[in-house]
């Protein structure tokens, strides 16, 4: 009997990456690949790469430099870049790295395995197209049997906001909605397999508007609204937004749809409207605060997180304490604060960026602040209760981790048969990045 073929998958970036990767090991799946955690073992290592910051995209060259060296001693293995290098660099990773045999671009998974077939026949394989069908429509929808608790499912792709900033446009290409009947069946598969909590992805995941059901379309409300109807299902996730698409309907399900969880993710970037202009965010800082204002009325627990760049092109001091004071004005749970990297096509890449050590000093400087709201969130925690999502076995003998309503990583000793399963928890001790509970 022959050995089954073997997938290694690296994932790189966003969580849209790793769908994407679950539904790609799927693909080669249905081809007799199977996966396997050891890059060493396998026959195709596929990276599913970012492009978001410079030092995203150099990881991937450092690992394909190792990779070559693997394949040097392995002949048969290929190798594949798949994401948003590949769609942004193409051809020139394979004349950076001849060890690649295959670049493929996310809007083309669907080809992924006659790709492979043209790689393991030694032919170029490279495919960044951006073709009009959904790739998700031409995936396998198998899923393995044995899926986590938590699970993302991509109802958006693509980006249309163009952030002076941002590559994202340019590799995932426009916005599409995917439509709502074929995400409603693709998640009471994903409970009949023992999901309770679904994360509906998207890069402007606020902005869906996909065909509905019996014709018309759906807002991101409407299909939080038709999930909250699946028995079994319990907890409903969405990231991540856009101040500018939030919508009516969906700041009222915060306060009348009990699935959906009170953590919400919205970016803001900059404290200050002429950097958000140079930005080209379209909004202000007060209305983000607004926005903020009216999302707390309709859930007040609402735990905020956020992104933030520092050192913009053009940014001063004033405009950095203007950050500084929407962080201190919002409050935030948890953030992301990322130091401006200038990426290539890009319009601000054309535009001098501030001094690095100046850059240095506002992102060390914001995210102190940061730090400190992030504690105080996970301080305010203790006493209170909450509800958790047991994922897996903690550290120690007897232990399970699961997730807060609120995202945080929690502890709790209880019985393994809850595992998969949420129960009610009361926060005994708060850690920076995880809390400890006992089940009540
Ligand atoms: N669609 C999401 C963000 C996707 S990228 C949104 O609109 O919010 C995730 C985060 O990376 C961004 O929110 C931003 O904070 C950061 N980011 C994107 N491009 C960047 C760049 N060129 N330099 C530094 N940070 C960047
Ligand atoms: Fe990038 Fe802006 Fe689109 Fe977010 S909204 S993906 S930051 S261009
Ligand atoms: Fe990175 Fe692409 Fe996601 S650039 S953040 S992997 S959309």
């Amino acid at each position: 009997m022959t050995q089954p073929k073997k997938l290694h998958v690296k994932t790189y970036g966003c969580q849209m990456n790793v769908y994407d990767s679950e539904r790609m090991a799927e693909a080669m799946g249905a081809q007799g690949y199977v996966q396997t955690d050891r890059p060493e073992e396998a026959d195709l290592i596929l990276l599913n790469t970012c492009h978001i910051r410079e030092k995203a995209a150099e990881k991937v060259y450092s690992e394909l430099g190792r990779l070559k060296v693997l394949k040097a001693e392995k002949p048969g293995l290929r190798i594949g870049v798949a994401g948003c290098v590949a769609q942004a660099e193409g051809a020139e990773i394979m004349a950076r790295q001849p060890a690649v045999d295959l670049v493929v671009g996310p809007q083309a998974y669907h080809r992924l395995p006659d790709l492979v077939r043209r790689a393991e026949a030694g032919e170029a394989a490279l495919d960044t197209d951006m073709p009009d069908e959904d790739k998700f429509e031409h995936l396998p929808q198998l899923r393995t049997p044995a899926a986590k608790p938590a699970a993302f499912l991509t109802v958006q792709e693509g980006c249309d906001k163009f952030c002076a900033f941002c590559v994202v446009p340019y590799t995932r290409g426009a916005e599409v909605s995917r439509p709502a009947a074929r995400l409603l069946s693709e998640a009471r598969a994903l409970v009949g397999r023992g999901v309770r909590e679904i994360t509906l992805l998207g890069q402007n995941v606020n902005a869906y508007h996909g065909d509905a059901p019996d014709g018309g379309t759906w807002s991101l409300a409407d299909l939080i609204w038709a999930l909250d109807r699946i028995e079994g299902l319990e907890r409903i996730r969405f990231t991540t937004s856009h101040p500018n698409d939030f919508s009516d309907d969906l700041i009222a399900a915060h306060a009348t749809c009990a699935k959906l969880m009170p953590y919400l993710h919205l970016p803001v970037q900059s404290g200050s409207d002429r950097i958000l202009k140079a930005m080209n965010r379209k909004h202000t800082a007060a209305a983000y605060v607004a926005l903020i204002d009216r999302l707390r009325a309709a859930r007040p627990d609402l735990l905020l997180s956020g992104d933030f760049i520092v050192g913009f092109p053009g940014e001063t001091e004033a405009d950095f304490e203007d950050t500084l004071r929407l962080v201190e004005r919002v409050g935030y749970g948890q953030a992301y604060s990322f130091r401006y990297s200038a990426r290539p096509g890009t319009p601000a890449a054309e535009k001098p960026g501030v001094p690095d050590e100046v850059a240095a000093d506002r992102l060390q400087r914001l995210q102190a602040l940061l730090g400190a709201q992030q504690r105080a969130a996970q301080e305010a925690m203790v006493g209170r209760e909450t509800s958790v999502l047991f994922e897996k076995a903690g550290r120690l003998p007897g232990q399970l981790v699961g997730k807060s309503d609120y995202l945080q990583a929690v502890h709790v000793t209880a019985p393994d048969s809850l595992k998969g399963t949420v129960a009610r928890v009361r926060v005994t001790e708060a850690k920076a990045n995880s809390l400890a509970a006992e089940l009540v």
